[in-house]
């Protein structure tokens, strides 16, 4: 499963840092049997999907607040085309890769993530791709515009079909019309999305457990936005030390808000002679948020997603490929895995 995800996660620790931007797209190829159209891609913008394409409908669909659509704008309508090209390119690498790598499954995914950095200042950073075949991560191409080099790392023998067009000149090229002024113009478009500032609510809540006496500790903080926090938990004014903490994953509510719990199990008498806090820094607050314990059961679970995903989208774009790993080595077994994706098989709501 870990190797699957990968390629998300990398990109992942692309976009994190505060005040850059991106644009990433994420492509999907499968070969088999399948409930999912052929090929999909999501459009992610920092970490809110703004785009859905799919090979069955060949057409680019805006996604909006809440998965609302818009009517698409002359350049997007451009998309649905160049997006087919693109998937008949992974076409032919699937066909290469099984046959090299010597794949004898009936089962096929190649997944490629590309796009391109804004900072602030609008300096612009690398362009990324990056290809992963049957869950293994493989091709690299990377290239860097303050020194206008390119940097090519193959894992496979290189594709008769390489994608890459090749020259630094079609990478600039390709970089700054299709992914560099496309992120501007998204920036300005979805600025309300992307700069928008959700408070989170925070909850210390307190459960006992009923095998040592003791008792769980949670700071739980939900609906913030952007998705840098601080969440502290405090015993007598004192940060505990991280060892002792469990969760801290950030988990996307679907919303386009996050999620975040911190948990400490405590005996019953620490709990009778230390006072437990918690503390919540994010940009929406002007001053840190002190809480206080609630003395109220905690009966909301959490859903488990795998902490590495940031957005609901591309759950449904990693449930896909787990159900297509899990296909290629369970094929004949009759059991069904649950994929979040609606009655046709598309990622496209979230
Ligand atoms: C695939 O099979 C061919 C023929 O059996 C063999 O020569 C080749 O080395 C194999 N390739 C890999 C990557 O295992
Ligand atoms: C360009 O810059 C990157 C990072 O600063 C460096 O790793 C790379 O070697 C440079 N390439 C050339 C051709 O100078
Ligand atoms: C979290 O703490 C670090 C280190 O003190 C600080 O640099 C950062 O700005 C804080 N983040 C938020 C969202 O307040």
């Amino acid at each position: 499963m870990l190797g699957l995800l990968f390629i998300f996660y990398s990109f992942h620790i692309l976009s994190v840092k505060s005040g850059l931007h991106s644009l990433l797209l994420f492509h999907i190829y499968l070969v088999g049997e399948t409930p999912f159209p052929e090929s999909q891609t999501l459009f992610m913008l920092d970490d809110i999907q703004i785009g859905y394409y799919n090979s069955k409908d060949n057409k680019f669909v805006h996604r909006g607040m809440n998965g609302l659509e818009r009517t698409p704008d002359a350049i997007e309508l451009e998309l649905a085309p160049k997006l087919k090209l693109n998937h008949e390119r992974m076409k032919n690498k699937v066909s290469y890769l099984r046959q090299i790598l010597n794949h004898t499954n009936s089962f096929h995914v190649l997944q490629r993530a590309a796009g391109c950095q804004l900072q602030e200042n609008d300096d612009v950073g690398i362009y990324l791709s990056k290809d992963a075949f049957n869950g293994e991560a493989g091709d690299v191409r990377y290239y860097n515009p303050q020194n206008d080099s390119l940097h090519t790392d193959w894992v496979w023998p290189e594709a008769m079909d390489n994608t890459w067009p090749g020259g630094v000149h079609i990478a600039y090229t390709w970089y700054h019309d299709l992914c560099i002024e496309r992120l501007k113009t998204h920036l300005a478009k979805e600025k309300n999305r992307i700069f928008k500032k959700m408070k989170p609510r925070v909850r210390l809540l307190q459960k006992t457990l009923p095998d040592s006496g003791g008792a769980k500790v949670t700071c739980r903080a939900t609906g913030f936005y952007p998705r840098h926090i601080n969440l502290t938990l405090l015993r007598d004014g004192q940060s505990v030390s991280d060892h002792q903490i469990t969760g801290g994953e950030l988990l996307p509510n679907g919303d386009e808000t996050y999620q975040m719990r911190k948990s400490l199990e405590v005996s019953a008498e620490e709990l009778q002679h230390h006072h437990y806090t918690c503390t919540a820094e994010h940009l929406s607050l002007d001053n840190k948020l002190d809480i206080s314990l609630d003395h109220e059961w905690d009966s909301v679970t959490t859903s488990i997603v795998p902490s590495v995903l940031i957005a609901a989208g591309l759950v449904c774009l990693a449930g896909v490929v787990a159900f297509i790993i899990w296909r290629r080595t369970h094929t004949g077994s009759q059991t069904s895995l649950q994929v979040n994706t609606d009655a046709s098989g598309e990622c496209a709501r979230n």
